[in-house]
């Protein structure tokens, strides 16, 4: 790794290019360490361009972190609605109610603390108290570990073993002292704007003079592709029930299931939140559909409607790779259920739900 005055010149050149270079983004402008936060876990599954409306929204609505603390978790999670992988809605607001109740209201400024809180592990904690609190915590994420690999020139799959421990070593030695917050951010901006992941723009990087994987002509086959975990493929149909004011039925979230994931848990499919009537289904799905709805829905009795098919969805959730079969059936009345909702199938937003749903009812809005 670099030392001396090659390190001072590696840390200058890059803070430069990021002071010139980075993009304007809402969370750059505010060292409030909610807002941080609130972008931290934003942008751990989800891309910048994406999170940005999302951040904007859910600030207006909670703008600090008591807000979120005293929220309905409903409201919460309507304001993640699209946003995916939910848990980080339900872990942030869990996380701001510790916050409330332990440390006054503000972000906790040690690392142990951060780390305590749901939704926060080695990487956010170093983000945020770096960001929001300069602290000498070295960030290490996709983007930052392509760059260390890059620029040491390291081949194989970087998650694993202990690599990812050196990894992190190196991206500590490399942390600029005087300004953590600008330098974890400045190897990132590196990593998702010209150290990309595929065709790295080298002739326009900062650091390119202390990069190995440049001089061996490596920079495009590091980092090694990572082996993805088989996917698993399902199968799920699901029922639009339509009346003649446009109205449609959506079921409550589904509690979670106490042991080992089953294959098809629709409950996790449906990401918890309010949701189509869906299961999965192997080989006739209106047939298997049908008998379900009568079963769940109408205690046996037959619907006289039939079920009209439309375009099938595709959806992935990590490592499930989903084909849905929405159905539409056309009823002069919606079955009166306990716990279901009721809402007008051209504006769900009323509820949270998942962007399943949301691709269902674009399906049948379409059709
Ligand atoms: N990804 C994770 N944190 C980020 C940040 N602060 N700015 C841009 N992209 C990021």
């Amino acid at each position: 790794m670099l030392t001396g005055p090659a390190l001072a010149r590696f840390r200058k050149n890059l803070l430069a290019w990021f002071s010139q270079f980075q993009r304007d983004l809402p969370w750059r402008r505010s060292k409030d360490p909610y807002r941080i936060w609130l972008s931290e876990i934003m942008l751990q599954q989800t891309r910048v361009a994406t999170a940005i409306p999302y951040y904007e929204r859910f600030l207006e609505a909670f703008p600090d972190v008591h807000a979120l603390a005293e929220a309905p978790q409903e409201e919460v999670l309507r304001l993640w609605s699209g946003l995916g992988y939910y848990s980080r809605a339900r872990n942030l607001q869990k996380a701001a109610q510790q916050i409330v109740a332990l440390h006054n209201g503000v972000f906790p400024a040690t690392e142990a603390e951060a780390l305590a809180l749901p939704g926060v592990g080695k990487y956010t904690a170093a983000a945020i108290l770096s960001m929001a609190y300069g602290q000498k915590l070295a960030v290490l994420d996709g983007n930052v570990a392509r760059v260390l690999a890059r620029l040491q020139a390291i081949r194989g799959d970087l998650r694993a073993g202990i690599r990812w421990q050196e990894l992190q070593k190196s991206a500590e030695a490399l942390l600029a002292p005087r300004a953590p917050g600008d330098w974890n951010q400045a190897m990132m901006e590196l990593g998702a704007i010209l150290c990309t992941p595929k065709l790295p723009q080298c002739l326009l990087c900062p650091v390119s003079e202390f990069c190995a994987a440049r001089k061996l002509g490596l920079a495009d086959t590091i980092p090694e592709k990572r082996k993805k975990r088989a996917t698993v493929e399902l199968q799920l149909a699901a029922a639009v029930l339509l009346d003649p004011q446009g109205h449609t039925l959506l079921l409550p979230p589904p509690k979670p299931k106490a042991g080992p994931a089953r294959k098809a848990d629709v409950g996790a499919i449906v990401s918890r939140m309010w949701h189509f009537p869906t299961i999965e289904v192997h080989r006739d799905a209106a047939l298997e559909l049908r008998a379900n709805l009568e079963e769940s829905l109408r205690r046996g009795h037959k619907f006289s409607a039939p079920l009209e098919r439309l375009p099938k969805v595709r959806h992935t959730v990590t490592y499930r790779s989903i084909t849905l079969l929405p159905f539409r059936m056309k009823l002069k009345k919606l079955p009166q259920i306990s716990g279901a909702k009721v809402l007008p199938l051209s504006d769900l937003s009323s509820v949270p739900i998942s962007n399943l749903t949301r691709k269902i009812a674009r399906a049948a809005l379409d059709s």
